[in-house]
């Protein structure tokens, strides 16, 4: 019968290498902390339970998680991994009988199919520990794995390795799956007698397999996982490993790239099929772009949804917006929060759009400011209109019905409704409201004084 397993995540170090205000573990890595990436990889297995250990900056890696069902459990000072260990033994050993997977919070790269091999192992061969380690072609940062004889296994951190020993290629990937009996029991045999001065949870292995227990090593092929990002450089390296994985993903659902290393895209952004999408742009946060669109260079675009078929011309800006089949969008619009962009429209060149619905078909095709609008069917908003939504104190509303005409450089002086059909000629002011089907005209009228240059250079 398969063992139930708890997991147990240690994510209390403070990540000094990272020279950060901020934990390192609450990093991310195309929109997803690096200790979310790790911890979700962990629940695709199912464990019974997810314990975190949490110390430094503890209320906000929780608060990072609230709601995942996740239990927090606290190593107050920060003394090493075995001491982290040692902070949820009590919880533990209510489990007894039960398997603990642990894994350093630092590994944002490990996928589940690679995890999965390591407990079917350690199951599989009845082992007190099975631990994974990887043959690097670069192990350092990463313990090394000595066997000592048959039997017997340990592994020397590369501080307090010998030059020969750091020669070494094979390193510990830092993911350990235990009996909990087991783990309990050696824990505290664990000393601080190293160059660090820290309780090492690597010291357990040659503890637990040379008094005669069960220590299985799972050496993954998959290298690339195995990261333990210590510093920054190590996270851009992890990012750029883990853009690549994503944009695989994308382009074998039948997305096309013309230039995977110059596109960014988040970990949970989605892309319909035939979608093609050129250099240079960035897709960021839960954004989801429909089937058959094309995004032109400089497209960024952020929590929005794109229907099918839409067009995003060059550098145009989208945040928080809809946009419906076949709309097009660009080049250089700006898309502020809560624009809904219905099916048919054109938002174009220099336009910046705010909390706006604009009808279907309709257009505004240059230099416009249109915001806290509402906007029919089939509307044209000449070059140059500006909603004046502002009064200094309160944002208030344009309503345009469906069919208007906006004639070029208009004001549109909120709170303003004009109706249906109605034309508002170019560089008028509109105050108030404007009736269906009317022509307003709001402007001076134009004078032409003769002669008048003439006549002042005379003077
Ligand atoms: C650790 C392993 C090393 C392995 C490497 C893989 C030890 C002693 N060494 O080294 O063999 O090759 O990972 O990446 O375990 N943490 C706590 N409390 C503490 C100290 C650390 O929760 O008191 C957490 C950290 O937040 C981190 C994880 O444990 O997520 C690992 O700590 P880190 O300092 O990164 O260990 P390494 O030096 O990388
Ligand atoms: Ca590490």
């Amino acid at each position: 019968m398969k063992r139930q397993f708890h997991a147990l995540v240690l994510a209390a170090g403070k990540g000094t290498r990272f020279k950060s205000e901020k934990i390192k573990l609450l990093h991310t890595l195309m929109g997803k902390s690096m200790l979310k990436m790790g911890v979700d990889s962990i629940s695709q297995l199912k464990p019974k339970m997810t314990h975190i250990i949490v110390g430094y900056q503890k209320e906000a890696l929780m608060e990072e998680f609230s709601g995942d069902g996740i239990s927090f459990i606290t190593q107050k000072s920060q003394l090493g991994t075995a001491h982290a260990v040692m902070a949820a033994s009590k919880t533990l050993s209510k489990y007894n009988e039960d398997d603990v997977l642990i894994m350093n919070g630092d590994l944002p790269l490990i996928r589940p199919h690679t995890l999965r091999p390591l407990l079917k192992q350690h199951q599989k061969q009845g082992n007190a520990l099975t631990f994974m380690s990887a043959e690097m072609d670069d192990p350092t940062g990463f313990g090394r794995v000595i066997y000592l004889d048959k039997n017997r296994i340990r592994i020397i951190e590369e501080r307090d390795a010998t030059t020969e020993q750091r020669k070494l290629k094979e390193g510990n990937a830092g993911i350990y799956v235990f009996k909990i009996k087991d783990m309990i029991a050696a824990l505290p045999k664990i000393l601080n007698k190293n160059k660090k001065g820290e309780y090492y949870l690597t010291d357990i292995i040659e503890i637990l397999s040379s008094s005669g227990k069960k220590v299985g090593v799972h050496k993954t092929t998959h290298v690339r996982e195995i990261v333990g990002v210590n510093d920054r450089f190590e996270l851009a390296k992890a990012v750029k490993i883990l853009r690549m994985r994503k944009i695989e993903s994308m382009a074998l659902k039948g997305v096309t790239f013309y230039d995977p290393a110059s596109t960014w895209i988040d970990f949970d952004v989605n892309i319909g099929r035939d979608t093609v999408i050129y250099p240079f742009v960035v897709l960021e946060g839960n954004s989801v772009i429909g089937k058959e669109c094309t995004l032109y260079p400089g497209a960024h675009i952020i929590n929005s949804r794109l229907g099918q078929g839409v067009k995003i011309l060059s550098s145009t800006m989208i945040e928080e917006s809809r946009i419906a089949d076949k709309a097009q969008i660009g080049p250089f619009t700006h898309l502020r929060p809560n624009s809904i962009i219905k099916s048919g429209a054109k938002v174009g060149n220099f336009v910046e759009m705010k909390n706006t619905v604009f009808g279907n078909r309709s257009k505004a095709g240059h230099l416009s400011y249109v915001g806290d609008s509402l906007v029919g069917k089939d509307v044209n908003i000449g070059a140059g209109t500006i909603t004046c939504n502002y009064d200094g104190v309160k944002k208030n509303k344009t309503i345009i019905d469906d069919r208007v005409f906006v004639g070029s450089g208009t004001q549109l002086v909120a709170p303003l409704k004009v109706r249906k059909g109605a034309y508002i000629a170019a560089g008028s002011t509109i105050t108030k409201d404007v009736s269906a089907e009317a022509l307003v005209v709001a402007r001076v009228k134009q004078r032409e004084i003769k002669d008048w240059v003439s006549k002042k250079k005379k003077k």
